[in-house]
């Protein structure tokens, strides 16, 4: 039996916009990860593809999640070490789902989307929605 996801696309929605534009950005990114990652998944090609996905989580994290932890750094965010913390994380998790395509385990994509999707509801629109709160206080846009 195979897995199947929802195939319809996440659609961006308003309430998502922070309006600071390397967040918006990065979140934007991640949701067409999380929707590739339907494609791949109800076309079961997870093996052909995964790497890809891994391509851009890897660019996400070194592009986006340094931006963020250097904004904190320069303004003296106060929770900064559990927001980094948080991306700590995200990152372990992300290289243990390497490790398990090595492994060939299977329904690797599917778990990568269910956590992408944990991901996106947890971080996302708490923790830096609480940064953007900061930041924005401190004139970032
Ligand atoms: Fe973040």
């Amino acid at each position: 039996m195979e897995n199947r996801v929802n195939p319809e696309p996440y659609q961006w929605k308003d309430e998502y916009t922070v309006n600071i534009g390397i967040i918006d950005e990065q979140h934007k990114k991640l949701l067409d990860i999380i929707n590739e990652l339907k494609v791949i998944i109800n076309s079961n090609t997870c093996k052909d593809n995964v790497s890809d996905i891994f391509f851009q989580l890897a660019y996400l994290i070194d592009h986006y999640f340094i931006k963020e932890e250097i904004y904190f750094k320069d303004l003296e965010y106060p929770n900064s070490d559990q927001h980094k913390e948080e991306h700590k994380q995200f990152i372990e998790r992300i290289i243990q789902f390497q490790k398990d395509l090595e492994s060939n385990k299977p329904n690797l994509c599917l778990e990568i989307y269910n956590y992408l999707e944990y991901w996106f509801d947890e971080h996302i629109l708490k923790y830096d929605k609480e940064a953007v709160d900061y930041l924005k206080s401190k004139g970032v846009s």
